[in-house]
């Protein structure tokens, strides 16, 4: 991971309208998108080598997963079918209430199929860990994990990331599908907020 290109929102390539309205809240680049894009075909490379005959379910964990998601999925070198599941969010903080619900089930039935579950950030790791009981209870042939950032200081639940693209150790990361208050979710890059 690099900490090169530094910026702060003003500097953002986005179109000026596109930033008005987004807060006061510092930001700095933490992983550039070419990094993120280099780091997801490296994860499509090694998921479609372990599965090669085999045609996995990958289920998105929505909403922040969206960009990785199709990303990852669109350099896989194996078919696959694709499905998602919803649950309860931070809301409008950043920290998490502690209790998971499901809003948005899965579509496809998944017993007997092999799982892949693609999360975009593990923090305290109660979502992973409410949804692969979820699922195991589906009797899945297997159920694997992969997780664009792995973000290690407030874990709480042990979480065995089979595919992981990033570890940080703390901070609240925004950008390439992941929010803070809605906010944020469409920028190429992944970012850290500052305070
Ligand atoms: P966990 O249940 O605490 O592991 O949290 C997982 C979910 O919390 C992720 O899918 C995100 O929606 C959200 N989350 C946790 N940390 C961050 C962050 O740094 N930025 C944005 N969302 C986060």
């Amino acid at each position: 991971m690099t900490e090169e290109g530094i910026l702060n929102k003003v500097e953002t390539p986005r179109p000026v309208g596109v930033l008005i309205g987004i807060g006061s809240m510092e930001k700095r680049v933490l992983i550039p998108r070419q990094e993120i894009q280099s780091k997801v075909k490296d994860l499509a490379r090694r998921i479609s080598s372990d599965y090669a005959g085999k045609e996995p379910i990958l289920i998105g964990i929505l909403n922040g997963v969206v960009f990785f998601f199709a990303e990852l999925v669109m350099s896989l070198s194996i078919p696959s079918k694709i499905d998602f599941i919803r649950v309860s969010s931070y809301g409008s903080s950043k920290a998490s209430s502690g209790t998971i619900h499901l809003v948005k089930d899965l579509e496809l039935p998944v017993k007997g199929q092999d799982l892949i579950v693609v999360e975009d950030i593990v923090d305290t790791g109660l979502t992973l860990n409410y949804l692969v009981r979820n699922l195991k209870s589906r009797e899945p042939a297997s159920l694997k994990i992969c997780a664009l950032i792995d973000k290690t200081e407030r874990r709480e639940q042990e979480v065995a990331i089979d595919y992981c693209g990033f570890k940080v150790q703390e901070g609240f990361i925004v950008g390439y599908g992941l929010d803070y208050a809605e906010q944020y979710r469409y920028l190429p890059d992944i970012w850290v907020l500052t305070e």
